[in-house]
Formats: structure tokens, sequence, C-alpha cells
């Protein structure tokens, strides 16, 4: 009886530790401990395209050594602010439930500002802004006559 009650205590604490996490990760400030392998694999992908970089942009490595844990490089931290700013604006303006909605729901993501350059670019000649002249009133106080 204390046998299966031991046992039945251990699996459960297993059982409990493996839902907590099912990662080796050892530096996340910003995802939650236990963010998913598949997901963490899937956003570091869509931040390379949508920067048009590599992993090694953010992460440390010598030569074929990686060390995605550290946070040797400034543009992991820079990530860490984009990430939580882009966290924000889909929830707080576009009223997401980031624990619940898929990727593909959330309207802001990386690409939707860097379009595949490291610095979004405006273009400026493209877009053709040149202010137009203000016309000046020849009678400034209109029809209110004095
Ligand atoms: C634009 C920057 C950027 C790029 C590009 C990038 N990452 Fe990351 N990566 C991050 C940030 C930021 C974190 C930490 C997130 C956090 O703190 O929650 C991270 C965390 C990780 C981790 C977890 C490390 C740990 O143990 O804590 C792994 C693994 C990883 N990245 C792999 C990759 C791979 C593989 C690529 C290329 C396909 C890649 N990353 C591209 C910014 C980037
Ligand atoms: C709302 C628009 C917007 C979104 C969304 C956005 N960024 Fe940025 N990002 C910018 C702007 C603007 C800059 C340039 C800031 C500056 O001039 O200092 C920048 C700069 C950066 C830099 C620094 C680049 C450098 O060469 O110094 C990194 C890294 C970066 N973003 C990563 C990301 C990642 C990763 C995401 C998605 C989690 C993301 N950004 C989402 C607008 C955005």
């Amino acid at each position: 009886m204390i046998l299966t009650l031991l046992l039945s205590v251990t699996t459960f604490s297993i059982v409990a530790r493996n839902k907590r996490k099912d990662n080796d990760f050892k530096n996340l400030k910003v995802y939650p401990v236990d963010v998913p392998h598949e997901k963490l694999d899937r956003d570091m992908d869509l931040f390379s395209r949508a920067l048009g970089v590599d992993c090694g942009f953010c992460h440390y490595h010598e030569g074929d050594n990686w060390d995605f844990a550290s946070d040797k490089k400034g543009h992991k931290e820079d990530a860490r602010r984009m990430m939580r700013m882009t966290n924000d604006l889909n929830e707080k303006y576009f009223g997401a439930n980031l624990k619940t909605a898929k990727d593909s729901d959330l309207a802001m993501n990386c690409y939707t500002c860097h379009r595949g350059e490291e610095m979004p670019i405006i273009p400026w000649d493209t877009l053709n802004v040149k202010p137009k002249p203000i016309p000046v009133p020849t009678n400034p106080w209109g029809n209110y006559k004095q």
C-alpha cells in the first residue's frame, strides 16, 4: 500500500515536471520557460527571414560551436525589446489573446515592419510625400469685419 502510494506520487511529480518544461532552454526572458521547442524553432526561423539575416546575427558562436543561450550579441537584446513591443501591439491594439491565438491570427509580427531588412526601410523617394505649399489666405480674418 505504501509502495503504491510512493509510486503514484513519483509518477505524478515526473508528469508535473515534464508538463512544466519540455525543453532544455537556459536563458529565456521573454518566452515562458515552458515554451514548446517547436514554437521557438518556428519563431527563430521567422525572425531570421523577417530581418533577412541568419542565426548568427543575434546568437554568439565560434565556428560551428553555437551558444544560443549566450547574451554576448547586442542584437539579441534588441530582439527581446522588439518581441515585447510586438506582443504589446498585438495584445493592446489588436485585442489578441497571446495565450490562445495562432501565429497566423496575429495582426503584427516582425515581418509587418521589417520586410526582410535588418532595419525597416521607409522609401521616402517613392512615397512622393513632398509637402504641398499651404495657400496663404488673402484675408486672414475671413468674413469677420472689424
Ligand atoms: C533577430 C534575432 C534572432 C535571430 C535571427 C535568431 N534568434 Fe534565437 N533567440 C533570439 C532571442 C531574443 C532569444 C531569447 C528569447 C527570450 O529571452 O525569451 C533567442 C533564443 C534562442 C534559443 C534558446 C536558447 C536558450 O537556451 O535560452 C535557441 C535554441 C535559438 N534562439 C535558436 C536560434 C536559431 C537556430 C536561429 C536561426 C534559425 C535563431 N535562433 C535566430 C533572437 C534571435
Ligand atoms: C512596429 C514595427 C516593428 C516591428 C513589429 C518589429 N520591429 Fe524591429 N525594428 C523596428 C524599427 C523602426 C527599428 C529601428 C530602430 C532604430 O532605428 O533604432 C527596428 C530594429 C530592430 C533591430 C535592430 C537592428 C540593428 O541592426 O540594429 C532588431 C534586431 C529587430 N528590430 C528585431 C525585430 C524582431 C525580432 C521583431 C519581431 C519580434 C521586430 N523587430 C519587430 C520596427 C519594428
